[in-house]
């Protein structure tokens, strides 16, 4: 056994405890009040991360929520790796849904159920504990390592586009590593080589200046919530395909290579319905689920609201109704430009009778695509193999990390994932868990990949 196999086992109490003290943080970045608890979630990346045994360890600034900066650079003529992953939350609502509270971590049947559990904080956690096993076994790391740990990915890092240009120097590296993400199964190994872009408006209708009797003046006005579904209808077909003027104008199409590599990826579209209880899958005519997925944008209302909502009837022409939309983007379009498309579709379709005012939501991404075989994905695939025994698939992910975008604009790297997460673990939503077993297998294989690194 290794030295620092041995340094992972004998302190594995340790290290569970740590990641339920680091779990108790409600670390939401979305909402102002926990913006004190997104800080205290840096302090304590800080702490950990210095008692790991990396140096100059600071909180950055960004004018949003803060980066977590430290580094090891002692191995000369070695590649210098970043460790990506961020330490902030999805909200937790409903939180009537979740068997335990969400910042109150439960242990059950080796799995820790929380908040952030997988998505990213034990996650995050398991690179952390690598470089501590490796520094205080060894001495040593057998790579320069940075790390880059941030409180706003669950926002779409908004802050991070003007940020990263001004601290180029500082993050300066070879090759990105991201702990935020997973594998297909605990037996089936993942390389990751694209996640989607995103971008959002917040739709606000307007009607009349004051909740009316929709007797006295239904006939006589437009009621702000159809005039919102009409526009909301007037977007996408019945078949998904999306109606936005020039909505797909900059989107690649899938190659032949694409397809033939999508269709080698496994899909269970039974199982899906059965576990998610819906009657049918739906997804733009003419893609196959993986395809639309994981290739093809879409249009999504993520919430709509207005009127009256309680028990019983009122009759009520409401003032107004609202609604926001998420778009998934993939190469090569740009958030902004969709953007401006939806603007202009809006202005064109609105009904008359209503004035809608739009805001630009802060998720905000270009879409991200590496190829299989950059420099840093070989190795990670050499690894995953070594330690699963079987090739990895080759896939891409419906969601989004912003900062990889960011990170090859600005740096001119690429991004390799190594995350240990799986997709049955209810990441935003209630009772997320994370597999204990997971958390302790990513630290062994962390230390191995960067032994790997260091060849
Ligand atoms: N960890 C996820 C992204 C992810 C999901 C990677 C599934 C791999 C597989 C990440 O924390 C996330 O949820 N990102 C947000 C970003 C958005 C707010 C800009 C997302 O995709 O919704
Ligand atoms: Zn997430």
């Amino acid at each position: 056994m290794t030295v620092w196999q041995a340094y992972l086992d004998a302190h594995e109490a340790r290290f569970s405890a740590e990641l339920l003290d680091f779990l108790r943080i409600p670390s939401i970045s979305a909402i102002p009040e926990h913006a004190p608890d997104v800080q205290r979630a840096a302090e304590w990346v800080a702490a950990r991360v210095t008692a790991a045994g990396l140096e100059h360890c600071t909180i950055l600034p960004t004018g949003g929520h803060p980066v977590v900066y430290a580094d090891w650079l002692h191995a000369p003529g070695k590649p210098t790796v970043l460790i990506y992953g961020h330490f902030d939350v999805q909200p937790v609502d409903p939180v009537e849904l979740w068997t335990h509270p969400p910042f109150a971590p439960h242990v059950e049947d080796g799995c820790v159920y929380a908040r952030g559990a997988s998505d990213d904080k034990g996650n995050m956690l398991v690179p952390i504990l690598a470089l501590e096993a490796l520094l205080q076994s060894t001495g040593r790391l057998p790579v320069n390592v940075k790390v880059f740990f941030e409180g706003q990915e669950e926002i779409g890092s908004p802050q991070l586009g003007a940020f990263l240009p001004q601290h180029k120097e500082r993050f300066a590296c070879d090759l990105v590593l991201n702990a935020d993400g997973g594998q297909m199964s605990l037996t089936e190994p993942i390389i990751l080589v694209g996640l989607r872009g995103i971008c959002g408006l917040q739709i606000d209708v307007k009607g009349p200046v004051m909740d009316l009797h929709s007797g006295m003046y239904g006939g006589i006005i437009m009621n702000p919530i159809h005039a919102l579904v009409m526009l909301l209808a007037s977007m996408r077909a019945h078949d998904g395909v999306i109606t936005v003027e020039g909505f797909y104008d900059q989107v690649r199409p899938l190659s032949a290579e694409d397809r033939t590599k999508i269709a080698a990826v496994p899909f269970d579209a039974e199982a899906t319905k059965k576990d998610l209880q819906v009657p049918a899958l739906f997804g733009e005519a003419g893609f196959s689920p993986v395809e639309a997925n994981w290739a093809r944008p879409t249009l999504e209302v993520n919430g709509i609201w207005g009127g009256f909502q309680d028990a019983g009837t009122k009759t009520v022409l409401p003032s107004a109704a609202h609604a926001k939309i998420t778009c998934r983007l993939v190469a090569d379009q740009d958030p902004d430009q969709i953007v401006a498309l939806l603007r202009a579709h809006i202005e064109r379709h609105t009904p008359p009778g209503v004035t809608v005012s739009l805001q630009v939501l802060d998720s905000h991404a270009y879409p991200y695509l590496a190829p299989a075989d950059f420099q840093g994905n070989q190795v990670v695939r050499e690894v995953l193999r070594e330690l699963y025994g079987r090739e990895p698939y080759e896939v891409r992910t419906g969601g989004s990390i912003p900062v990889c975008t960011l990170f090859a604009q600005h740096l001119g790297v690429y991004t390799a994932s190594f995350g240990f997460g799986l997709p049955d673990e209810r990441i935003h939503s209630p009772d997320e868990f994370f597999r204990l077993e997971s958390f302790r297998k990513g630290q062994g294989a962390y230390c191995l990949l960067l032994e790997r690194l260091g060849v």
